[in-house]
């Protein structure tokens, strides 16, 4: 049984507590949060206020997507606001080792994502300290694109090695993520489905949940 998180970029923000209700209601296990600076990513979505409001509205686990240039920056910010996991990109730090240890000395569970033209091969020599990655499954920065096939290479390459080294990381796919194509990214080795635009466009999400979770 996969782990469903429910990407919150594709809701009605509009009605944010009423999603919110609805993903509390069904068996979405995570609540996945994109946060977007304009520079990383060509596009800007939100910040600390709506995570903290989030984090008032569910005793879910929050992980926190961040798609932004020198997160270290805000790090413990992102704690304060009620994030559990903070995931930071590997083509935005150059210190990739520091900030996996400054999310984890904060109290969070630490994740790396890749791009859809990083090899998991780069992250060889920090997989062991990791407790998620996150493979990208479209380019980073837009909700509703199509799914990269060539990831699911990636995902059974690094399910190979993480289950080689004997590690828990969890490998969370994130991206074009529908009913038709999840069975195909479980099969390859995802343990977790990040979905946002099949979930929250859904006329019934939490049946679609549901059925995302018993695949
Ligand atoms: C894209 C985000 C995703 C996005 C997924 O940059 O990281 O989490 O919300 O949305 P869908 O499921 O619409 O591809
Ligand atoms: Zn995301």
């Amino acid at each position: 049984m996969a782990i469903i998180a429910p990407s919150l970029l594709g809701c009605n923000f509009l009605k944010l507590q009423d999603e919110c209700d609805m993903v509390n209601k069904s068996e979405a296990d995570w609540f996945h949060l994109d946060v977007m600076d304009g520079c990383f990513v060509p596009n800007i979505s939100f910040g600390m206020p709506i995570i903290a409001k989030v984090r008032e509205a569910t005793t879910k686990p929050l992980d926190v997507h961040l798609m932004i240039e020198e997160p270290g920056r805000y790090a413990a910010d992102f704690k304060l606001a009620g994030a559990d996991h903070l995931i930071v990109h590997y083509e935005a730090c150059p210190h990739l080792h520091r900030n996996i240890q400054q999310i984890k000395n904060l109290g969070m569970k630490a994740g790396v994502a890749i791009n859809p033209h990083t090899p998991v091969q780069f992250l060889q020599d920090i997989l062991h300290d990791l407790d998620i990655v996150l493979i990208m499954s479209v380019n980073p920065g837009f909700g509703g694109q199509e799914f990269i096939d060539h990831s699911l290479l990636k995902i059974s390459i690094l399910r190979q090695r993480i289950d080689e080294m004997e590690l828990k990381t969890i490998i969370e796919v994130d991206g074009g993520i529908t009913l038709a194509n999840a069975p195909a990214i479980i099969e390859a080795g995802a343990h977790s489905l990040v979905i946002g635009t099949s979930i929250f466009k859904s006329p019934d999400p939490v049946n679609l949940i549901k059925q995302l979770k018993h695949i």
